[in-house]
């Protein structure tokens, strides 16, 4: 036993003493606790320290559960993470206030910065908003010229990707055979060709959503004080990075040599997202050699567009195959549409019911459990009194919104036409009902000034998609006859990866 340096002396206590000064401790503690105002707000999942680590195991394990308990107790409540507690609003009302408060006082930024560790991962060169401003923006308003070409990559990587085999059935893994045509289809808006078709590239794309992911687990294991140290030796979303300016470069450099010799208005300037990728860098940074915040706000985009619209995708086949008596109406729907308008955004636009059919497997699987991410950079309070101390994550729950019986009937069933029904009833309410708009009771985009900027290309798109494989294949589940499960890994609601669809290419096929 080590001794006391010469001349200390402990005190000697009673036992009465001993009890005394317990007591006194557990007072202070308790103290302590009630004054910080996180621990007014009720709980779901042990809440003492210690055993709450039983509460972030279940979060883990079924997240599900735990936050259609909290929505049906609270309108607010906390779950404890491993290393911290996280405020669930619950309901239109509450999800409506969250999206309200100005981004000084519950900031998306500084919140996707700790869910994604984006200074180790995304990047930094670019604040995130300017992948939000293009998309959002030009790419936006240039859906109806960018259709044709986005409808001719689909048949173009359908023709690469799914096997021939005449017209007999050919299996394929689902989720992984939509990652590559999503991939593919979104880079031909974004790269163009031949960029779009470089199998090296697109695989660096598709990948770089899994470089995000294993970079953000590791860094979110490790204290802060060891991120700057480990986080720039994490090497993944660097390397990527670099493989795609290794086949980007060249252009990027030369498109930007003859926007600053021409300037920005030149005869001929390519009128398309990478030019306008590199416009909005050179305003930001000005005429650096560099082409990092180019690469950043390229990968970046491809992270938020890839993997979210190729879940939607997958998602809404497994249903498809669940449910064939829908094939025949969404056949219809496509073939009258492009007899019409063409393989255009009229015809995208005008086919309502697979419009239903996206949204409502989206309600029903969104790509989490949980949206609206904020963190709170002042003391702030909900309408109905909680406060939430500086520093707390806040966010919103898509699944306890969506699957609430005051706001759909029968929520927990997939009805492929619920939101087309109402929308040609018309009315008031008929806009409401289109995939891409969100509210305070529809929130698989967020909601508000931080909601999804891309969900008109991603409705757009998956309908392109979607018409393409109705006119063109018979598609059935490789085995059983149900809706393959989701997967379910904390938060994410992931489309089964393991399940096999068929494809049979159909004897006098649309298109
Ligand atoms: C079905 C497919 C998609 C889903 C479910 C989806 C979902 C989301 C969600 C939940 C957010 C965060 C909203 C928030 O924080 O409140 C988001 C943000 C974003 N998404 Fe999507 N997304 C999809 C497709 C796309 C596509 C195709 C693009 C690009 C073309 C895109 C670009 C973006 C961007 C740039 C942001 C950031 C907005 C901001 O920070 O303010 N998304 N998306």
């Amino acid at each position: 036993m080590p001794s006391l340096p010469a001349g200390i002396e402990l005190p000697q206590l009673s036992p009465l003493e001993i009890c005394g000064l317990a007591f006194t401790l557990l007072v202070l503690l308790y103290l302590r606790r009630r004054s910080n105002p996180i621990h007014s707000i009720p709980t779901v999942g042990p809440s003492l320290p210690i055993i709450s680590y039983l509460g972030a195991w279940r979060y883990l394990r079924n997240a599900k559960a735990l936050l259609l308990e909290g929505c049906s107790k609270y309108e607010i409540f906390k779950i404890p993470l491993t290393d911290q507690w996280l405020v669930v609003v619950s309901g239109p009302k509450m999800n409506d206030e969250l999206r309200k408060f100005p981004d000084d006082i519950m900031s998306a930024l500084e919140a996707h910065k700790y869910v994604l560790q984006t200074e180790y991962t995304l990047g930094t060169t670019h604040p995130d908003a300017t992948a939000k401003k293009i998309i959002g923006g030009p790419l936006t308003r240039k859906l109806p010229q960018l259709m044709p070409e986005v409808f001719d990559e689909v048949v173009a990587s359908f023709e690469d990707i799914i096997p021939k085999a005449g017209n007999e059935w050919v299996t394929v893994p689902a989720l992984e055979t939509m990652t590559d045509i999503i991939g593919r289809v979104t880079n031909r808006a974004f790269v163009g060709l031949p960029f779009c078709r470089d199998e090296v590239l697109i695989k660096t794309f598709t990948g770089f959503a899994k470089d995000v992911m294993k970079t953000k687990t590791i860094l979110s294991m490790m204290p802060n004080f060891l991120k700057p140290i480990v986080g720039p030796r994490l090497p993944w979303t660097s390397a990527a990075r670099r493989r795609m300016a290794s086949i980007l470069g060249a252009t990027v450099i030369e498109r930007r040599r003859q926007l600053l010799e021409y300037g920005f208005d030149y005869e001929g300037k390519p009128d398309d997202y990478l030019t306008w990728c590199i416009e909005e860098d050179l305003k930001f940074r000005g005429k650096g050699e560099s082409i990092d915040g180019v690469m950043e706000v390229i990968s970046a985009s491809n992270f938020a567009a890839i993997h979210t619209s190729s879940q939607s995708m997958t998602h809404a086949l497994y249903y498809l195959c669940a449910m064939p008596e829908c094939v025949e109406p969404l056949r219809k729907e496509a073939e009258e549409m492009i007899k019409q308008h063409g393989w255009t955004k009229a015809a995208v636009d005008g086919m309502w019911k697979a419009d239903s059919f996206f949204k409502e497997a989206l309600r029903l699987n969104s790509a989490a459990h949980l949206t609206l991410y904020r963190k709170v950079m002042k003391p702030v309070a909900f309408s109905n009194g909680t406060v939430i101390p500086v520093g707390t994550m806040v966010v919103a729950t898509t699944t306890g919104t969506h699957l609430s019986e005051k706001l759909y009937e029968d929520a927990t069933e997939f009805r492929p036409f619920r939101f087309s029904d109402v929308r040609a009833k018309g009315g008031d309410d008929a806009l409401r009902q289109q995939f891409h708009t969100s509210s305070p009771d529809y929130i698989p985009f967020g909601h508000g000034k931080h909601a999804c900027s891309g969900r008109w290309f991603a409705a757009a798109e998956v309908k392109a998609v979607m018409a393409y494989i109705l006119l063109n294949y018979d598609v059935k589940l490789h085995e059983g006859s149900g809706r393959p499960e989701n997967l379910y890994v904390g938060p994410s609601i992931i489309a089964n990866p393991w399940a096999k669809i068929m494809f049979r290419r159909r004897k006098m096929p649309y298109a």
